[in-house]
């Protein structure tokens, strides 16, 4: 059904398309309807009930969560929780939601997502438009899934950044009662010094900060949430070595790369490459499989990474893999290609086993 709504869907404006999309796909969860999209009837149900009915040969252990299934929703799609029943229609192994501020805030101005679809490319400078930690809570309180769930937490655009810890530490606590993992971000573009906090010494303060309060609360709630970073695509080798220095020192539990990335020399002269922005999608999976490789050769797999930039096929789903991926996630091709993507990467993935 999706390649027959797509040319609809992309004749109007991306950010109204995008809710509309993701309206219709709760309404064909709601009434029981995903089959039009291939999801089979009883998936939904499968994810809030047990693991154990997905195939044996495809579950995968990732920060010691066993998932159905490597292939994830990437943040972004689902800021504030509201459609995650719907989404784990599509079959996905794990679900991460966000990014999500301690206060609720609008965002950039619109417009602030554009479509390259010629490209399968993204730009977007949402700005961490949601509704705040505590929505976002009530939300997930209200879904009936029950499968692997990742909250991705951030600081809000009026915060300083000397002051970022105190929002991720906000965000933490409440998201760490609720969440399977939690994803630090720390990549957004669109967040202005943000990726300030990758610097050697900005992350080290950071993540203890976070995993002294992961002790505290593992404690108290006699339950380990792993906590992951996000990171971004624009990093060089010097860079992406310090990074992982200073993840092996802090023992953070996984680290998700990529972000989007601020690099428009991919798109040429295309119209947009004059767009404020993360691009993602298609053009970002070079640099985005560079920082993986990378990343994986410093790591010598101590730390679980989840690969995710670009993947618009079952075979980029591989070659994440192969670079050291654990896990991957989607967000650009989904939109490009719809829920099949999920379905054939699930598949590639199986195969590699
Ligand atoms: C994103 N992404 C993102 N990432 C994140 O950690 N927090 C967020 O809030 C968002 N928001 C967001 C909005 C939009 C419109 C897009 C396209 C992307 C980044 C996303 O999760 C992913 O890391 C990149 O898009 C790269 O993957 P794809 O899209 O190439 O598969």
């Amino acid at each position: 059904m999706y390649p027959i709504i797509k040319p609809l869907l992309f004749r109007l404006d991306p950010e109204k398309a995008h809710y509309l999309t993701l309206k219709s796909l709760q309404w064909l969860h709601r009434y029981h309807c995903g089959f039009l999209l291939g999801c089979k009837p009883s998936f939904s149900i499968m994810q809030k009930n047990t693991n154990s009915i997905f195939p044996d040969n495809n579950t995968t252990t990732l920060m010691g969560l066993t998932l159905p299934n490597p292939v994830g929703l990437a943040a972004g799609l689902d800021k504030n929780g509201e459609y995650i029943d719907a989404l784990a229609m599509l079959g996905f192994g794990f679900i991460e939601v966000g990014t999500v501020t301690p206060l609720p805030q609008a965002g950039n101005p619109k417009p602030r997502l554009f479509r390259l679809p010629k490209q399968q490319a993204i730009i977007n400078r949402m700005g961490f438009n949601n509704y705040g930690i505590d929505t976002l809570i009530n939300n997930i309180a209200n879904s009936r899934y029950r499968g692997i769930l990742g909250i991705n937490i951030g600081k809000n655009a009026a915060t300083p950044i000397e002051k970022a810890v105190d929002d991720y530490l906000i965000c933490l606590e409440k998201a760490y009662p609720h969440a399977s993992y939690v994803t630090v971000n720390i990549s957004s573009p669109n967040t202005r010094d943000l990726r300030s906090l990758q610097s050697a010494g900005e992350l080290d303060r950071l993540l203890n900060h976070l995993k002294n309060r992961q002790a505290q609360l593992a404690t108290q709630q006699s339950r380990y949430v792993p906590i992951a970073i996000k990171i971004a695509p624009d990093l060089d080798e010097e860079q992406i070595e310090a990074i992982a220095e200073v993840a092996l020192n802090t023992q953070i539990d996984g680290i998700i790369a990529t972000n989007t990335t601020i690099d428009k020399t991919p798109l040429g002269t295309h119209k947009f490459t004059q767009e404020t922005g993360g691009l993602s999608g298609h053009p970002v999976q070079t640099q985005s499989n560079y920082v993986l490789n990378q990343l994986s050769a410093h790591i010598n797999s101590q730390i679980p990474l989840i690969g995710v930039g670009g993947i618009t096929t079952g075979a980029d789903a591989t070659e994440k893999i192969r670079l050291g991926a654990s896990a991957i996630q989607l967000y650009s091709g989904l939109i490009f290609r719809g829920p099949r993507l999920v379905a054939e990467c699930i598949k590639s993935c199986s195969q590699l086993k």
